[in-house]
C-alpha cells in the first residue's frame, strides 16, 4: 500500500536513469533496498516510498499528482508536455534541478547510402519514433512533411526492415546507430537526467523534507563535479 503521509517518488525501473537514479538517493542518505519483483521499495529511514515504473510513465505519474516526485529524462518530459498540452489535458510540474546524469540527444539518423542534404531530405518520406511530438515540433520548425511510424521500441531497425525511410531516437554513445548502418544527420533535442516535482500543494512536513532532500542533492552533485 502506499500511504498518502510518505512522500512518493516515481524512478525508472530498469535503464539508463535506473542505477544513477538509486545512487543519488542513497547519496542524500535515503536507506532502501529494491526488490526486482516488487514495484514499491520503502525507505527504511525516512517517510519516503519509491515507485519502480516505465520511465515514460513518470512525467503523466507527476503531472497527475499521483506521485509526488520523478527523476526523468528532459526529452521524455518535454514529449509528454507537448502530448499533453496538444490534447488539452494538465501538464504542470515545476523542475527541482537538472542532474550530472543520463545525458543524451534526440536525433534524426537516415542509412549510410541514403544521400542526405538537410532536413528537406526528407520530405514526403517516412520517419520511425518514439517521439512523435518532439519531431513534429522541429520538422513543423524546418517546414517539412513526412509521415509517421510509431514505435515504442527497436525504432533503430526500422529503415533495414523497411517501415521507415530514417529514424528519430535517442543517440547516446552513437553505438546503436552503428550496429545497424545508420548516420546521425541533425540533433533535435539535447537531454539530461531531471527532478520534477508535482505542482500540487504539499503538506509542511512533506515539503520540508523534499527541501531536505533537494538541498543534500545540491552537496552530493557538487561534490563530484
Ligand atoms: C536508446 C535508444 C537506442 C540507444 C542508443 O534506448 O533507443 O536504443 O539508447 O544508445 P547508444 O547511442 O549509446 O547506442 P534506451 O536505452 O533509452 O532504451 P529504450 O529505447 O528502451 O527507451
Ligand atoms: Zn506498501
Ligand atoms: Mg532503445
Amino acid at each position: 500500500m502506499t500511504d498518502s503521509n510518505r512522500l512518493r517518488i516515481a524512478i525508472q525501473k530498469s535503464g539508463r536513469l535506473s542505477k544513477e537514479s538509486q545512487k543519488l538517493l542513497k547519496g542524500c542518505g535515503v536507506k532502501f533496498n529494491v526488490n526486482e519483483q516488487r514495484l514499491i521499495a520503502h525507505a527504511d529511514n525516512m517517510p519516503i516510498d519509491l515507485l519502480r515504473v516505465r520511465d515514460d510513465d513518470i512525467p503523466g505519474l507527476v503531472m497527475d499528482g499521483v506521485v509526488d516526485l520523478g527523476f526523468i529524462g528532459e526529452n521524455v518530459l518535454e514529449e509528454e508536455q507537448i502530448e499533453r498540452e496538444t490534447l488539452g489535458k494538465p501538464a504542470a510540474y515545476n523542475k527541482l534541478r537538472q542532474l550530472d546524469f543520463g545525458g543524451c540527444r534526440l536525433s534524426l539518423a537516415v542509412p549510410k547510402e541514403f544521400s542526405y542534404q538537410d532536413a528537406s531530405s526528407l520530405e514526403g518520406l517516412r520517419i520511425a519514433t518514439s517521439y512523435p511530438n518532439l519531431l513534429r515540433r522541429y520538422m513543423q520548425q524546418k517546414g517539412i512533411t513526412y509521415s509517421d511510424c510509431m514505435l515504442k521500441g527497436s525504432v533503430e531497425v526500422a529503415p533495414r526492415a523497411g517501415l521507415a525511410d530514417g529514424i528519430c531516437d535517442l543517440v547516446s554513445t552513437g553505438a546503436t546507430l552503428e550496429a545497424n548502418g545508420l548516420y546521425e544527420t541533425d540533433v533535435i533535442y539535447r537531454s539530461k537526467a531531471c527532478l520534477i516535482q508535482s505542482a500540487e500543494q504539499q503538506t509542511p512536513a512533506k515539503q520540508a523534507l523534499i527541501d531536505k532532500l533537494l538541498s543534500r542533492m545540491n552537496g552530493v552533485i557538487s561534490a563530484r563535479e
